[in-house]
């Protein structure tokens, strides 16, 4: 069975982040797809200090929050959702300090693991906000799941969102294509096996040019 992590950015446990993710959830159990949510945007998730400590051990030196939690839960995961709340024209803090931790701590392979953002806000900001949580999947070969229109609902409050109809059919219609992805990604693994992946270049602009 497929199985996609999601993560809700928002401090708030209910709250419009968290109706979008629902939304999303209740089409991946129809679709078969198992499911496991985690609260981030409640924790005090601080930023990555860039200590070298992931790479000699394969986790991040903090403890003290769900990174390395999830990061063992997104290895055997076939997709990732992430949800964040916009915040002067981006994704949370919080949410932002996890995903650097969790995308730089983790060396197992993501490729075609399937990726994809929503984003949640009262006026603007959304879709700036949708870029940056999508470079984390497309700089790690994971292809990003996408909708019939933008993945994003509007509101200040989770009964705003419920409101915004098209939002949610949106949530809905993400959730049918990722889980299509997700299973024919598993076929097309035992078919033709994951593409190469070259790894040796990592040339840091040496000549100062
Ligand atoms: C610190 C802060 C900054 C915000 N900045 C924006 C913003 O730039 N644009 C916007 O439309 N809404 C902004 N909002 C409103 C939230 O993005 C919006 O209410 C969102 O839907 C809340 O989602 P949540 O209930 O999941 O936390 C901001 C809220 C907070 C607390």
């Amino acid at each position: 069975m497929a199985k996609v992590i999601l993560l809700n950015g928002s401090p708030k446990a209910d709250g419009c982040t968290a109706t979008a993710l629902a939304e999303m959830i209740s089409i991946f159990h129809e679709e078969g797809v198992d499911t496991e949510l985690f609260h981030v945007g409640n924790k005090a998730v601080r930023g990555c200090i860039s200590c070298g400590y992931c790479g000699k051990n394969g986790k991040c030196v903090f403890n003290d929050d769900l990174v390395n939690e999830v990061a063992a839960k997104f290895e055997s995961a076939d997709g990732l959702v992430v949800g964040s709340p916009v915040y002067y024209g981006s994704p949370n803090g919080t949410i932002l300090s996890f995903l650097d931790r969790l995308f730089y701590s983790t060396s197992f392979s993501k490729q075609m693991k399937v990726g994809a953002a929503v984003v949640s806000c009262r006026r603007g900001g959304n879709t700036a906000s949708f870029d940056v949580l999508n470079k984390y999947f497309t700089i790690s070969s994971m292809p990003v799941a996408s909708s019939t229109y933008w993945n994003q609902v509007h509101g200040f409050t989770a009964e705003d969102v419920r409101k915004d109809l098209e939002g949610l059919q949106s949530m809905r219609n993400l959730a049918r294509n990722m889980s299509f992805m997700m299973k024919a990604f598993a076929d097309a693994k035992e078919k033709y096996g994951l593409p190469i992946q070259e790894r040796e270049a990592f040339t840091s602009f040496p000549d100062g040019k």
